[in-house]
């Protein structure tokens, strides 16, 4: 099969790519690799961000840049999917020091959860304290709005059901603890900024705060699947995210996180609407001077 047809990366060598599609990396692999990566900027970040799908907008508010592709760090997934750019972006936003991901690897791409979260843990050894999550969501919740922007209050692991967790594996004490906790795993400090943020810049009439949840994709949900997720609790679905701050809250890093609602779930049979892709990327364009606007006054904001 010929990558455009499998969607994998292009690569001169395809099966060593393959196979470093699923490696996980020792503690001082990481730290080497957080090392190299210092090595090359002066940027010392001590926040951390991720942009999701058609969030990638946000760096446009970066000053004194400077940009890594992650195809030049050694073991980081590149991301294939339009909308995800696949670069580290260091410098200043409001005063501090912050490290963009712009772009991400989603384990629908081929790449294990351990894969994926690399840079999570390349983040934390470069010095990242909090981490900040964005993703494009499907709203489960009926009241929520194409274009509302929700704060993760908590997260439920439908892919960990099916084994997906970025933990399994040997652990190592030095990232955390064999059994890491997630309950409160969503800063709730940090929630609170976020409403009053959300209220001081009149922006409360497209905030929600929810649960959001995540199936390995790349095929959207059923109309049953919709349904399931309502009955269990989910107000939107995505295809990310989860395996990110399971493994930041297990190195100790402070989480919050956003999910931008990009479409509204299929929940009826009858209904001729689909999700796709493309009103996704609209949805992020449209929303995107808010976000960056949003995310921007958080950081001023937040001790860090
Ligand atoms: N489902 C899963 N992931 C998504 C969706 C959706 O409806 N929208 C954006 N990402």
């Amino acid at each position: 099969m010929s990558n455009e047809v499998s969607g994998l990366p292009h690569s001169e060598n395809d099966e060593m790519r393959t196979k470093s599609l699923l490696t996980s990396y020792t503690y001082n692999e990481v730290e080497e690799i957080a090392k190299s990566v210092l090595n090359r900027v002066k940027c010392r970040p001590t926040l951390g961000i991720i942009l999701g799908s058609g969030c990638g907008k946000l760096a446009e508010g970066v000053e004194e840049k400077e940009v890594i592709s992650y195809k030049d760090i050694q073991g980081f997934p590149v991301s294939t999917v339009p909308g995800h750019e696949g670069r580290l972006v260091f410098g200043k936003l409001k005063g501090k020091s912050v490290v963009l991901m712009q772009g991400r690897a989603h384990c629908y791409e081929g790449y294990s959860p351990q894969k994926i979260t690399l840079p999570v843990r390349t983040m934390k050894l470069m010095g990242v304290k909090v981490l900040f999550v964005t993703n494009a969501a499907g709203g489960i919740n009926e009241k929520f709005s194409v274009g509302d922007i929700m704060i993760i209050k908590d997260h439920l692991n439908l892919a960990g059901f099916a084994g997906i967790n970025p933990l399994v594996g040997m652990n190592d004490e030095r990232f955390g603890p064999r059994f890491p906790a997630l309950s409160g795993a969503y800063d709730e400090e940090l929630r609170k900024i976020a409403k009053q943020t959300a209220a001081d810049m009149g922006m409360t009439k497209f905030f929600q705060e929810g649960v959001y949840s995540m199936m390995v994709g790349p095929s959207f949900e059923t109309v049953t699947e919709c349904r399931f997720l309502k009955l269990i609790g989910v107000d939107a679905t995505g295809m990310s995210t989860i395996p990110e701050v399971t493994v930041a809250r297990h190195c100790n890093m402070r989480v919050f996180g956003l999910s931008l609602i990009t479409n509204k779930c299929v929940m009826e049979f009858e209904s001729q609407e689909f999700a796709n892709h493309e009103e996704v990327l609209a949805t992020g364009e449209m929303r995107s001077q808010d976000l960056q606007r949003f995310v921007a006054e958080m950081v001023s904001k937040i001790d860090v």
